[in-house]
């Protein structure tokens, strides 16, 4: 067992795992399975539904694009335009096309393959209804170029200001939510660590920075919002070179499970991660300091203001220092930067934020419930078995809460006089697909029921 692999734990029942060779992938001690995908570890719970869901939401995104293109297609046919504005949106369109092009087949080379190959063509998740998947995949697709593509010295900056709070060195490196994995490449490569574990809910971004380790080539395609010039409508990029990274390993896991040995961590690096989050901080911390050995750090990088959970949570530095100490840590160094942040060269807008930055050092064992063993050989979640463990508003519950609302709004429409040809016309306008998509979602979605 490589080094960095000693550290998971079974996310469904809290048992070990170890690395089957012919399996390919992880095996508990209870006998659930978790794959590894292009040399990424998925340990996520119910790592089959968790990979087609990736792959679903993928998919939405594909759609939204493409009747999003076909607007525009519409509006040029329709609208009197000027010729520089028609070179615009015909360059917007050819974009799109070559955007879900890169896309596409990223995905079938990683997830698509990994399906044929262990499952055939059948979906594991059969009740999914698809179509309204949230964006959790691309919600961040701007990290991979501010990480990997574009020459801004942002990342440098954002480097400069975490060595300072890190320690010597880092032993055993978590870095949680690493996203397009920058930061966790300059960490691996530059400071002294044992092995660093970049770890984010969202497989494919894994997937395209160990693609760039491997020094393999794709191509991506970015169209920003709002563009600098008319080259920039549409960039396409080649994947770069970066000198690959010996320490730095991935693995796609779920912060709201459990996936990690107790104590298994020296150095836990959190970058703009807990402030998005759906925890209470004190639960975060907890969670942090029970996977870190006696004396190991926690560095915070990112905003302080968790102001997207309402006022009470729109934190000052002092605030987060004080909770972090009611959780088994003891404060050190800590700064307040103005960084830039998010800088994209082919935008015509910028952004500068203020970041906290501090260690903090295990002192004491946060008080916390300890492991429970599933032993029941069950499918169910822990918090389903052992009633007082709070439910974690994981991305399934988010997904399951979408397809709740779209047929919410369904239903809603069925009056005893509407059509299943208004009601698919409504159902389209309300979530912004085509008619026809919206007719095979519901047609499909009742024939399952009558
Ligand atoms: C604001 S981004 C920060 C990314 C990266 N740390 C950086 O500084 O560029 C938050 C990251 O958290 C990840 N994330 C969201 N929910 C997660 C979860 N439940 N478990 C693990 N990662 C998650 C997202 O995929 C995203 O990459």
């Amino acid at each position: 067992m490589k080094k960095f692999e000693e550290v998971f734990l079974c996310p469904h029942s809290e048992y070990a795992v170890k690395f089957d060779e012919q399996k390919e992938g992880f095996v508990s001690e209870n006998g659930n399975f978790y794959p590894m995908i292009g040399g990424i570890p998925v340990l996520v719970d119910d790592a089959a539904s968790y990979l087609w869901r990736q792959y679903l939401e993928i998919n939405s995104y594909v759609d939204k694009r493409l009747v999003e293109s076909n607007d525009l297609e519409e509006k040029i046919k329709s609208e009197k335009l000027i010729a520089s504005s028609l070179e615009r949106i015909n360059r917007k369109i050819s974009g799109i096309e070559n955007e879900l092009e890169d896309i596409q087949s990223l995905v079938n080379e990683s997830l698509v393959e990994f399906y044929n190959k262990h499952y055939g063509e059948a979906s594991p998740m059969t009740e999914y209804e698809g179509g309204n998947a949230p964006n959790f995949v691309f919600q961040y697709f701007f990290y991979v170029f501010r990480d990997w593509y574009w020459e801004t010295g942002e990342n440098e900056k954002a480097f400069e200001v975490i060595k300072k709070v890190m320690p010597e060195d880092l032993g055993r490196c978590l870095v949680l939510g690493s996203g397009a994995s920058r930061l966790a490449y300059d960490i691996s490569k530059n400071l002294n660590n044992e092995f660093t574990l970049a770890t984010d809910f969202n497989y494919l971004f894994l997937y395209m920075a160990k693609k760039i380790m491997r020094g393999e080539e794709f191509k991506l395609t970015w169209l920003p919002e709002h563009p600098a010039t008319l080259e920039n409508v549409k960039n396409e990029y080649m994947a770069p070179k970066f000198e690959n990274s010996e320490k730095l390993h991935f693995a796609a896991c779920d912060f709201y499970e459990n996936t990690f040995q107790d104590k298994s961590f020296d150095t836990i690096v959190v970058p703009w991660f807990l402030d998005v989050m759906e925890l209470k901080l004190e639960d975060m911390l907890k969670k942090i300091n029970r996977w870190l050995k006696p004396g190991g750090k926690l560095i915070y990088f990112g905003p302080y203001s968790f102001e997207k959970f309402g006022e009470i949570n729109s934190y000052l530095p002092k605030e987060i220092g004080e909770i972090a100490q009611n959780c088994g840590f003891a404060l050190g160094e800590s700064h307040l930067t103005e960084i830039p942040y998010l800088n994209d060269p082919t935008n015509t807008q910028s952004r500068v934020e203020k970041v906290l930055s501090f260690v903090a050092e295990k002192s004491k064992e946060a008080k916390i419930k300890p492991m429970r063993f599933n032993k029941i050989k069950s499918k169910l979640p822990l918090w389903l078995l052992h009633h007082d463990e709070s439910i974690p508003n994981s991305s399934l519950m988010k997904q399951r809460k979408g397809v709740y609302d779209v047929f919410s709004f369904v239903y809603k429409q069925i009056d005893g006089k509407i059509t299943f040809d208004k009601l698919s016309k409504a159902f389209a306008k309300e979530y912004g697909m085509s008619h026809s998509q919206a007719k095979t979602m519901l047609e499909e979605h009742f024939k399952k029921i009558f």
